[in-house]
């Protein structure tokens, strides 16, 4: 792997190793042994409902407590409600040096609710929640996605520009489809194409090597 600085917004990353939001497991002692041991430029929360977050839910505050860590740290929020998503960033961006918005989660609890990877089959939506969040932060907007919903509708390159136009400063793609949920391995024909669609501020070659 090429290890390299990245920048993302107005955030100098000193690496571009990323450590991958998971829900229970990156927690705030996991991410402080990550950051220890392996270093990663950026770590990130566990995903938090943006409902929560909006209703004061004091379980998903205490998820976002970042005492003691090293920055930069990414904050993932989820839901499919614009106006929400916009009023959770406004709460978290004090504390978020990034805020991520994850629309590749494949859990049924989630994905009943119109959130996580149900948002790929709605790219209008999309459009709105990522313009909202950008609205009511001064912090950099990452969206998490997945390459589709199934085989029969996969639509990374699309929703990667929708979200680029929205404001987004990076995109983070899940090489898999919600059917596909964790099962095969990843498949990375469509990063290439994200990559060669959308603006790179970085500027740097494609250099994924299978
Ligand atoms: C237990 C577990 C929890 C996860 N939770 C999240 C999450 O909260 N947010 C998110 O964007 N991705 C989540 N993911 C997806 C990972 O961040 C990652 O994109 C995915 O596992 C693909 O990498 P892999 O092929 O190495 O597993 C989770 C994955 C696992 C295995």
């Amino acid at each position: 792997m090429y290890i390299h600085t990245l920048k993302i917004g107005n955030i100098e990353l000193e690496n571009n190793i990323l450590l991958a939001p998971m829900a229970g497991i990156t927690d705030l002692p996991f991410r402080i042994i990550c950051k220890k041991y392996s270093n990663p430029g950026l770590v990130c929360t566990e995903m938090v409902s943006s409902k929560a977050l909006y209703f004061s839910d004091e379980k998903t505050k205490k998820l976002l407590n970042t005492d003691g860590e090293e920055r930069p740290i990414a904050f993932q929020i989820f839901g499919s409600d614009p106006d929400i998503m916009g009023e959770a960033a406004k709460l978290i961006s004090k504390d978020a040096d990034i805020i991520d918005i994850n629309m590749g989660c494949p859990a049924p609890k989630v994905v009943k609710n119109g959130d996580g990877s149900k948002l790929l089959l709605s790219p209008n939506l999309i459009e709105k929640i990522v313009k909202k969040v950008v609205e009511n932060t001064n912090k950099p907007v990452t969206v998490k996605i997945r390459k589709g919903w199934n085989n029969q509708n996969i639509n990374a390159v699309e929703i990667a520009k929708v979200i680029e136009n929205a404001g987004a400063s990076a995109i983070t793609i899940h090489g898999r489809t919600r059917e596909e949920y964790y099962s095969r391995a990843c498949r990375f024909r469509n990063y290439k194409k994200c990559k060669r669609k959308c603006k790179d501020s970085n500027n740097r070659k494609w250099r994924y090597k299978k």
